[in-house]
């Protein structure tokens, strides 16, 4: 990949000057799904499928972004100086708003420089390519500037560019699994003190499959922000009614049970229930793996699944169709959506002898009933961003 997004580097803009090379990972997340703006933890962990990025400095203040990917749109110029939102500007929105969120927050970047991007995760399929994109931006300007930026704060940088720039309120899970990611590990994060710990997941029989729906989707398009509206109307009237908490997190499922007759609309009952029981469902989930209880850990993906179908409502005809015929299947311990929903991909533990067959027999499930064939990936679990 390195050879690829070199090569390409010199064909744009010439062979001149010295040159780096940096990767940032994506991510999938096991369990733990929209709970990252209400407080709640999440269990994700990065891939080995990520975003390269071969950049050399400037001495003016010109930015010149180029992606493999999207070689039909050529070199598209900025500069450091006009770090405004342009949705004609597709994809370079991501890196510059990183430019910008860094510029606000004090930082000083002086200079422009000319970069290729490549990805080997696919685009909108909710691994978070956006997110690797924004982190892998974020170290690269720390290392050029020799910037004094943590991890977590690159994290919360790349946030703040989705958020204030690019207009998607998520939350911190994404960015924060990339920066931090570590090699066979989860990363367990409480998202209300970004506190986090590592746990190993020892696969030894098993493999992590996803699951592409293939119906592309794109976070700003889709229903996120309303949900996430949703829950902080719910939280609101929980507080009003007399709860003294500040996130949906804090709550058990029975405290939950208690109250909810204060959240006056139906809908946001069941937001807000997914976002309490799901969180406890992390909970339960990753004891279930530091008790070797896998079988366990299925089930609550299952759950988690249902949940997110039922009460949530964002994963729609394809996903549950993925799932539901990976369940059916041999060797099968657990599946869920991943990610926002509304599209994009399930993930699924699987017996490493039964993965084969497997992805045979969904992908004939999908195809019969949604028209068009899925994806599979097997992968790995990566580490954090780093130059190559
Ligand atoms: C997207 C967002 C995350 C998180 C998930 C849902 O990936 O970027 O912050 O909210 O959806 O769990």
């Amino acid at each position: 990949m390195k050879e690829i997004v070199e090569a390409k580097f010199k064909e744009i803009f010439g062979t001149e000057g010295r040159f780096k090379t940096y990767f940032a990972p994506g991510r999938v997340n096991l369990i733990g799904e929209h709970t990252d703006y209400n407080g709640g933890h999440v269990f994700p962990c990065a891939l080995t499928m990520g975003t390269y990025a071969t950049v050399r400095e400037r001495e003016d203040k010109i930015l010149n972004f180029y992606s493999i990917n999207f070689d039909e749109l050529g070199i598209i110029s900025s500069s450091i100086e006009n770090l405004v939102y342009n949705e004609n500007e597709n994809w370079i929105n991501y890196p510059k708003g990183v430019i910008w969120a860094l510029k606000d927050e004090g930082y000083n970047i002086e200079h422009g420089f000319d970069v290729v991007y490549y990805g080997t995760i696919p685009n909108g399929a909710g691994l978070s390519s956006s997110a690797s994109l924004e982190v892998l931006t974020a170290v690269i300007l720390k290392d050029m500037f020799k910037l004094n930026i943590d991890n977590t704060k690159i994290a919360l940088i790349g946030q703040k560019a989705e958020n204030k720039y690019v207009g998607v309120n998520c939350g911190i899970m994404d960015q924060f699994v990339i920066a931090n990611g570590k090699k066979d590990n989860a990363v367990f994060l409480d998202t209300a003190t970004l506190e986090y710990q590592y746990a190993p997941i020892n696969l030894e029989n098993e493999k992590i499959v996803i699951m592409n729906t293939n119906k592309k989707r794109g976070l700003g398009d889709s229903k996120y922000n309303i949900r996430r509206a949703e829950c902080e109307m719910a939280l609101e009237e929980l507080q009003k009614g007399g709860l003294k908490i500040k996130a949906l997190g804090e709550l058990t499922e029975e405290e939950f049970e208690e109250n909810k007759y204060l959240i006056k609309d139906e809908i946001r009952q069941k937001r807000a229930k997914h976002a309490v029981y799901e969180n406890q469902r992390t909970l339960k989930a990753v004891q279930a793996l530091r008790d070797n209880n896998l079988e366990l850990f299925g089930k609550l993906m299952v759950e988690s699944h249902n949940s997110l179908r039922d009460d949530y409502e964002v994963t729609g005809i394809e996903l549950d169709t993925l799932v539901e015929e990976a369940l059916k299947q041999d060797g099968v311990i657990g599946a869920r959506m991943t990610g926002a929903g509304f599209g994009g991909c399930a993930v699924s533990i699987v017996k490493t002898d039964k993965v084969e067959k497997f992805i045979k027999n969904v992908e004939n499930g999908y195809r019969e009933k949604i028209g068009y064939n899925p994806e599979f990936y097997v992968v790995e679990i990566g580490d954090k961003p780093r130059i190559i």
